[in-house]
């Protein structure tokens, strides 16, 4: 069985590294694409994950096309190298609509496969993919006016990958607050949003009816004083030790039934904290789209 693994766009050495401690065998790089003999493992730097690839001989472009329409309808192309052809290739497939979410909305369901050209004459795809978005990448219609900042494109790529968010009077803390485009989200959506932050929140955002903002440490925060939440959110800008310390003492307080939060890294990529995460049982920990040198750690019941 051959994985193919897609790094987020540059994150190559990170996801090497991560495919190095998983004990998974590199037999072939092409560019962002690391080709592995074996099952997949667990890897959070990869935007796709490409299941059971199969390699295809191809005489032709026409040829090439067939093939792949014979496996499935939904094409999505990687081609770092003979792009040309590649899209002469993709050209011949059917369309597949790449138009941008406008959030709140599900992920699709429709199965979308992944292709490359190995080389002019060998294609490798897998019909099936981790992620429903063409090279894992997602892309709203964007909000220019409502959010202070672009973080809040994170969040919702969170919740479009999770295909659940906050319901109207549902409680979210919203720690590392400021200036507010994660509180906005949640306002938005109707849930009632306490943001901590030492920092303050954009005027705006502040002024929304269901949010309160408390200037304080969210290391300092006691579960108790702030009692049962149905999201924690945080975009904390601290080491991912002390982000994991935080994400259990708030699990042991039993008082949280959904967390979201990004772990961020500052120079080397700290692995191990990274892992610690993903061992927590039912997590997920993912590189999303919109995500720059973190990852976003998601555990719902
Ligand atoms: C990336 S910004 C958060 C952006 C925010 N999510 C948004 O959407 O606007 C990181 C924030 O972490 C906050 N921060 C750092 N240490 C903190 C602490 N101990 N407690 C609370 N917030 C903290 C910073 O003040 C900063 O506002």
């Amino acid at each position: 069985m051959i994985t193919a693994y897609l790094a987020a766009d540059g994150f190559s050495e990170q996801l090497q590294e991560e495919l190095r401690r998983a004990g998974a065998v590199v037999t072939h790089r092409h560019e962002r694409l690391f080709v592995c003999e074996g099952p997949a493992v667990a890897a959070a730097w990869a935007a796709n994950i490409w299941h059971d690839c199969r390699e295809l001989a191809v005489e032709s472009i026409g040829s090439a096309a067939k093939a792949l329409r014979d496996i499935q309808r939904n094409w999505a192309m990687y081609a770092p190298l003979h792009h040309r052809r590649a899209a002469l290739i993709q050209e011949r497939l059917p369309h597949v609509s790449a138009k941008p979410i406008a959030f709140p909305a599900k992920a699709p369901t429709a199965m979308l496969g992944s292709w490359t050209l190995l080389a002019p004459d060998r294609v490798l795809a897998a019909a099936t993919c981790s992620s429903p978005f063409a090279n894992g990448e997602l892309v709203f219609i964007e909000d220019k006016a409502g959010p202070p900042n672009r973080a809040y494109l994170k969040l919702w790529e969170a919740l479009v990958r999770l295909g659940r968010w906050p319901m109207p009077g549902e409680r979210c803390l919203d720690l590392g607050a400021s200036p507010g485009g994660w509180t906005w989200v949640l306002a938005a959506l109707g849930a009632e949003v306490i943001a901590v932050d030492k920092a303050p929140l954009d005027p705006k955002v502040l002024a929304m009816p269901n949010v309160s903002w408390r200037g304080e440490s969210a290391f300092a925060l006691e579960p108790a004083s702030v009692g049962a939440v149905d999201w924690l959110c945080s975009d904390i800008a601290c080491y991912p030790a002390r982000l994991l310390r935080l994400v259990e003492t708030w699990r042991s307080s039993g008082l949280v039934r959904n967390f979201v939060c990004t772990i961020k890294f500052q120079g080397e990529t700290d692995h191990e904290s990274a892992a610690a995460f993903a061992a927590i049982p039912g997590a997920r920990v993912l590189h999303l789209h919109h995500n720059k040198h973190e990852l976003t750690f998601l555990l719902i019941r």
